[in-house]
């Protein structure tokens, strides 16, 4: 077995009782310096992957996935493996007692306790990680709720930008692509806006922003949205003509931003996203949606931007971006599994993190 953490061991005198259990739900449960915490042992442990089996020795995670993963699953599994411990998956709910008509609450009280010590839960419907909560005796993990929030892709997606840009605070974002349904860009918008991000959001037709996620940019973050008039965008009004093929253009062009902040002269990163057919209720023509690819990011607000995506993608980002050097997201799949280390060693109460805790929802 590898070494557990003792570089930084936690402060645990006679007297010190458990802390209380915390759950990954929402971004919005992290402190800006607890993601930073996170951040600083994922460097750790990205360092050599292969020397911490003996952090989480004898702990179990249980992957209840009742939607289709690639990343978000195996990359925990991976990470739990890395640090030694164990999982136990149930990776196609079909073939699980949820097909018997077992309820989501039922199944959390079961798994959690003498299965596992840890739950990492990806379920279709919006709130079903929270309710999980009120259920589990262990923390769980949202590994993505319906079209609502998947934190822990945001903490891979933040950790991208930190290290790809070597900085958090102010950057410039252009999210591009179907804003309504990809639960990514909801936690992500949340996230940049605390960091101070001025954002651009760059949606496919009739796949803009939610209202409710608009409200709490505005409401919890004092961001103001500012329909822009393509022209004030300058070079980037250009890069989204040549991102979109499309219809009708220009679309909707939100900025959350300083008005006096414009036009955005250079963009840090574009995040583009699929066009989450699984959510839509009735079909759209997948033909007419953006692509990108380097002969789009000519322009001088976009020449250095890293493009950024959850994974996985269909044709929306060409295969010639695969070999630019400011296609980055083979490597923000790759960092998942530092990262979800991070995520498990801190829920298990075998890290700590830095600074205040998030005021609870
Ligand atoms: N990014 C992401 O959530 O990928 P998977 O659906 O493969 O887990």
């Amino acid at each position: 077995n590898g070494p557990a953490v003792p570089a930084e061991p936690k402060a645990a005198g006679k007297d010190a009782r458990p802390a209380p259990r915390r759950d990954l739900i929402s971004i919005d449960d992290l402190s800006l310096a607890e993601i930073r915490g996170l951040f600083h042992h994922a460097d750790r442990f990205a360092k050599d992957l292969r020397q911490w089996s003996g952090v989480l020795p004898g702990r179990i995670a249980a992957s209840l996935f009742y939607e289709p993963s690639t990343r978000t699953r195996l990359s925990f599994e991976s990470a739990m493996l890395r640090l030694g411990g164990g999982v136990i998956t149930a990776a196609d709910m079909k073939t699980s007692s949820a097909q018997k008509g077992e309820s989501l609450a039922d199944t959390v009280r079961v798994v959690s306790g003498a299965y596992s010590d840890i739950m990492v839960l990806r379920h279709p419907s919006e709130g079903a990680a929270r309710l999980a909560t009120h259920f589990s005796e262990v923390p769980v993990i949202n590994a993505g709720d319906g079209s609502h929030e998947h934190p822990t892709q945001t903490l891979c997606d933040l950790y991208t930008l930190w290290v790809e840009r070597g900085r958090l605070d102010g950057l410039e974002v252009a999210l591009a692509g179907d804003l309504r349904h990809s639960r990514t860009i909801h936690s992500f918008i949340y996230a940049l806006a605390r960091f101070g991000a001025n954002i651009v959001c760059v949606p496919h037709h009739g796949l803009e922003l939610p209202d409710y996620v608009v409200k709490r940019l505005r409401e919890s973050y004092g961001a103001e949205p500012v329909r822009a008039d393509a022209s004030r965008l300058g070079a980037l009004a250009e890069a989204s003509d040549a991102v979109y093929i499309t219809p009708q253009k220009p679309h909707q062009l939100s900025l959350f931003t300083d008005s006096a902040a414009l036009p955005v002269k250079h963009v840090d990163a574009v995040y583009m996203t699929r066009m989450q057919t699984e959510r839509h209720l009735e079909a759209k023509d997948e033909s007419a949606y953006m692509r990108l690819g380097p002969q789009a990011l000519q322009a001088d607000s976009l020449r250095d931007a890293v493009v950024m995506h959850p994974l996985p993608r269909r044709d929306e980002i060409s295969a010639d971006m695969d070999s630019d050097p400011r296609g980055v997201y083979f490597k923000q799949a790759s960092r998942g599994v530092p990262v979800r280390m991070a995520i498990l060693a801190w829920l298990l109460g075998e890290l700590e993190l830095a600074g205040e805790p998030a005021p609870p929802p």
